[in-house]
């Protein structure tokens, strides 16, 4: 199967000022020429198939921004070709935009002075939607969202949340065959996270649009998400399901959550390190009275563990559970298990 989007050798450079330092430093910025180059994105190949939901994670600062402006033909790439549902994204914007739908999380696309039911009339308008299309996919966007509540309100007066629902709904309105959403829940409470995933769910399900999602809410990838791209300092680091994440994890690991009476001072961790492997164990800390133990089951005596603490400090609570997706990718994001 051809893939409908496919990135090859993709890399992007930004110039930037070298700042003089000292106290007419300002002055010299003004006339320099000196520029430091910042490879934001360096040698990409990425390959997404249709109707996939592919979750694109990393650090703040990796490259994922950058990455969906070059897909969705805002930002030319230095170096390498992308190839998005046939188009050359920079090259063919004017055809390629009206296949797509793209959602910034920072960004409007609604009209600020229109009612939300207006914003809907021109985005069918422009996008020459059918009244028979128009009507079906209102009907689920009413199903799921409820959205025909918001339909009298001027743009400028939606809250956050409901302004992020109408940014979706007017993208799907349209029947794109690809979105692109950068940080879409960045902000919203769970109530109208879960609606954004249920209706990303359905037209995905339904209409097979293909979906890249990027967020740094693990949990929105878990509900979605048939595969994980990360991708740190513009360099992709991993590129699979994330059933094989658990997997190279590995499913002996389980985490204890230990709180102590007394704050956890670098002596006491240093004391409980001792004589265990960084391989088969992790120590975090998540409160200065809360830490967080990562092991291998079938590497630590975790009783032998245990005790050691409880010798050292006084323990008030100890909690266990397996592995959360949170801490496996930290581990990813942190160099730990690549
Ligand atoms: N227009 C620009 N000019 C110069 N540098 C830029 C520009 N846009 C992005 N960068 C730099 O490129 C790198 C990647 O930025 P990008 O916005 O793609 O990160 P991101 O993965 O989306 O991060 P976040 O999770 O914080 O949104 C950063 O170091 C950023 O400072
Ligand atoms: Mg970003």
């Amino acid at each position: 199967m051809e893939p409908i989007i496919e990135l090859k050798g993709v890399s992007k450079e930004f110039k930037t000022l070298k700042k003089k330092k000292g106290k007419l430093g300002f002055i010299k910025d003004l006339f320099s020429t000196d520029y430091l180059i910042k490879k934001a994105v360096n040698q990409i190949d990425l390959s997404i198939y249709k109707g996939e939901i592919v979750g694109f994670i990393g650090p703040n600062g990796a490259g994922k921004s950058t990455t969906i402006k070059m897909l969705t033909g805002v930002l030319v790439p230095t170096e390498g070709t992308i190839l998005v549902n046939g188009f050359t994204p920079h090259k063919q914007r004017v055809k390629y935009v009206k296949e797509i739908g793209v959602v910034m999380g920072q960004r409007s696309q609604l009209w600020w002075d229109l009612s939300v039911l207006d914003s809907f009339k021109v985005m069918k308008e422009m996008y020459e939607l059918s009244d028979a299309d128009y009507f079906v996919n209102m009907s689920i966007f009413e199903e799921e969202l409820k959205i025909s509540e918001l339909f009298y309100k001027s743009v400028r007066h939606l809250s956050l949340g409901q302004k992020m629902l109408c940014e979706i709904v007017a993208v799907l309105l349209y029947n794109p065959k690809l979105i692109f959403l950068d940080e879409p829940t960045i902000g919203l409470d769970i109530s109208v996270k879960i609606k954004i995933r249920n209706i990303i769910k359905r037209m995905n399900r339904e209409n097979d649009v293909t979906v890249i999602l990027t967020t740094h809410d693990i949990s929105d990838i878990e509900a979605l998400c048939h595969r994980i791209v990360i991708i740190d300092q513009g360099v992709i680091i991993f590129n699979d399901s994330m059933h094989k994440m658990k997997q190279l994890v590995g499913t002996e690991r389980k985490t204890i959550e230990i709180t102590t009476k007394d704050v956890i001072g670098d002596d006491l961790l240093t004391n409980i390190r001792q004589g265990f492997i960084k391989e088969n164990v992790l120590f975090n800390l998540v409160t200065n009275k809360k830490m967080e133990i990562i092991y291998d089951r079938n590497e630590v005596d975790i009783d032998m563990l245990l005790m050691k603490i409880m010798r050292n400090t006084k323990v008030i609570d100890i909690d266990t559970s397996d592995v959360r997706i949170e801490n496996i990718i930290k581990q990813v994001y942190e160099g730990k298990l690549l």
